[in-house]
């Protein structure tokens, strides 16, 4: 396989290295790319050094896989010619996921829908992939009518420049900022930009991708995204109302059985999922699971996952497993 890998020397990029050595992906030729600033610098992966390219260089090699974590514009503008010379890109960005031709893809819920045809392939955003990986059993066997949803977002799920404001406020240094206030002792509640309907862009698509991904679209879904100072991975509130009904030990089952899924939910030896013990680690926690006082059909839930492996590089070379596996 010769794999390219764009917006190598980011955070994502970074983990998405560490993830394809550890699953072993055979890689006959690598090709790191990143911007303009980085051309020559090295990056280290599988024991050999290699020079970062441009992604001009990238397209001219026509790789069997390019995965894309440089942001939505880079994917846009690129991810067409890639396709063009026959590689299959797995994009990181927001830039595809919502097109009606472009598969959006959670390994354990819908790998099965790719075909060779699909030439681009979107990894969902951070904070939907482990909510859906948590809703999708429970949604075959009960059936999601509603989800209210607060979301407490780690800074590493804005890249470099806000891990980098987090360490400068708490050093005490003036420098660039990622979010229009401080984030060291506070909470942000804006994720990305305002819309006309007073939701943020990252609000709606944990409404959006999870209806596409769970392939219902009168799912009714809210959502409030909040930015949090931490840096180990995202947590969710989120609250299940179900069709049918449901006991909670079942519940437990389901999740406990499900593969990806950890289950940490023993109140009495205060055992719940934290991000801080999620960091570097490819499964979904899941805890605090407990009916709704207020709706006989609905439950209560706290997922947690790291943003930079389930929430982007882990599925993102899961899916490029799947397709050595499977397609091409
Ligand atoms: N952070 C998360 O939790 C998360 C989760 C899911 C998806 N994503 C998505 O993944 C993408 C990257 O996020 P990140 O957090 O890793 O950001 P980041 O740390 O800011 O890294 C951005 C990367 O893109 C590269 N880049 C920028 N412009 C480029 C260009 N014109 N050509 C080639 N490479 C270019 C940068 O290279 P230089 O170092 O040379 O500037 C860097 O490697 C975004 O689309 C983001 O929405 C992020």
């Amino acid at each position: 396989m010769k794999i390219a890998v764009i917006g190598v020397t980011g955070l994502v990029g970074n983990i998405m290295i560490k993830v394809l050595e550890e699953q072993k992906i055979n890689i006959s030729k690598f090709i790191p790319v990143a911007s303009e600033k980085s051309l020559g610098k090295s990056i280290y992966f599988n024991n050999q050094t290699y020079k970062i390219k441009s992604i001009e260089y990238a397209i001219s090699e026509k790789p069997d896989i390019a995965i894309f974590s440089a942001g939505s514009k880079v994917s846009k503008n690129y991810a067409p010619l890639f396709a063009a010379s026959g590689t299959f890109v797995i994009d990181n960005s927001s830039a595809w996921r919502m097109d009606k031709n472009i598969p959006l893809i959670v390994p354990e819920i819908n790998a099965d829908i790719l075909t060779r045809k699909d030439k681009i392939i979107a990894n969902p955003n951070c904070s939907t992939i482990q909510m859906v990986m948590v809703l999708y059993p429970l949604h075959k066997k009960y059936k999601i009518k509603r989800l209210v949803i607060s979301t407490y977002q780690s800074v590493t799920g804005t890249g470099v420049k806000a891990i980098k404001q987090l360490e400068n406020e708490r050093k005490g240094l003036e420098g660039e900022m990622a979010y229009p206030y401080p984030i060291d002792k506070n909470v942000i509640p804006q994720g990305g930009d305002f819309l006309d309907n007073g939701y943020t862009s990252e609000e709606m698509k944990l409404v959006d991708e999870t209806r596409k991904i769970l392939s219902d679209n009168r799912l009714r879904i809210t959502s409030t995204v909040v930015r949090v100072p931490v840096t180990g991975g995202h947590s969710e509130a989120v609250n299940i109302e179900f069709k049918n009904d449901f006991a909670v030990d079942n519940v437990r089952k389901i999740l406990s059985e499900t593969k990806g899924i950890i289950l940490q939910d023993d109140v009495e030896n205060l055992i719940y999922p934290m991000p801080r013990f999620s960091e570097g680690r490819d499964e979904v926690f899941v805890g605090r699971i407990r009916k709704d006082i207020s709706n006989p059909r609905s439950l209560d839930m706290w997922i947690v996952s790291d943003n930079l492996r389930k929430g982007a590089a882990t599925n993102a070379v899961q899916i490029v497993k799947y397709l050595i596996d499977n397609i091409i």
